[in-house]
């Protein structure tokens, strides 16, 4: 089974993709993280993208349908993939129709997360994760149960995104009107969009996916 999660920042897509990897031993791909990745390792797409992503903007097409391409030739993803953060504009929606065409491949559920975006800049802006595994927390929603230390792994150093502030989140959020929300009647016309709350607690919305997937 192959799923897109869609909805703006802080929406809750990662979290729920990350769940889902350890519940269903699904392959989670998200552009996002490739990029920081890629910006982390100062490789050509990394220089190029750095400055777009840090003022809230979209990195090109090209780019990102480039290093979407290449995750899933890779053997792990005919396991059940899960797109987090891709495709994010008509460009994206096409190029992704070609490529799993081409692979023999189809997307089974698009997944909206439906979200107040004023309560979004709170979540966002208390975001961080595990530097070592990469495990998400929030300084409210969700702190490690014991200070300072990793549920998960035990490490004791946490990080937080460059592009977690309220201004730049104000800009993706823009970007995700203008560019990422028209996308949506691309699938519905195939029936395979279904909507969750999530504004609903992380529970909650995992119950909801888990019931659409499940169905
Ligand atoms: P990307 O990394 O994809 O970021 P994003 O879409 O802005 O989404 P986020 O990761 O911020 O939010 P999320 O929905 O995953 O929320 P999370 O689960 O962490 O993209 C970053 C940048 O890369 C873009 O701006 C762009 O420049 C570039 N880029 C990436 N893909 C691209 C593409 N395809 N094309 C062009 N450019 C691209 O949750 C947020 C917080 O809330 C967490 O702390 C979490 O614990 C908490 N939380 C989650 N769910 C709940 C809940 N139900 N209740 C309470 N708290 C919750």
């Amino acid at each position: 089974m192959n799923l897109i999660l869609l909805g703006p920042p802080g929406a809750g897509k990662g979290t729920q993709a990350s769940r889902l990897v350890k519940e269903r031993g699904m392959v989670q791909l998200s552009t996002g993280d490739m990029l920081r990745a890629a910006v982390a390792a100062g490789t050509p797409v990394g220089l190029a993208a750095k400055a777009v992503m840090d003022a809230g903007g979209l990195v090109s097409d090209e780019i990102v349908n480039g290093i979407l391409s290449e995750r899933l030739d890779q053997p792990d993803a005919r396991a059940g993939f899960i797109l987090d953060g891709y495709p994010r504009t008509d460009v994206q929606a096409d190029a992704l129709d070609a490529m799993l065409g081409d692979k023999g491949l189809q997307i089974d559920h698009v997944i909206e997360l439906v979200v107040d975006e004023d309560a979004l800049v709170d979540r966002i802006t208390g975001r961080f994760t595990c530097g070592s595994c990469g495990e998400g927390y929030h300084d409210r929603y969700k702190l490690p149960k014991v200070a300072d230390t990793c549920d998960v792994c035990g490490g004791h150093a946490f990080k937080r995104r460059a592009d977690d502030n309220a201004s730049t989140v104000r800009q993706r959020m823009a970007e995700y009107r203008a560019k990422t929300a028209p996308i949506i009647p691309h699938y519905q016309s195939r029936g395979i969009v279904a909507r969750v709350d999530g504004m609903a607690s992380m529970d909650a919305v995992a119950g909801s996916i888990d019931a659409i997937l499940d169905a």
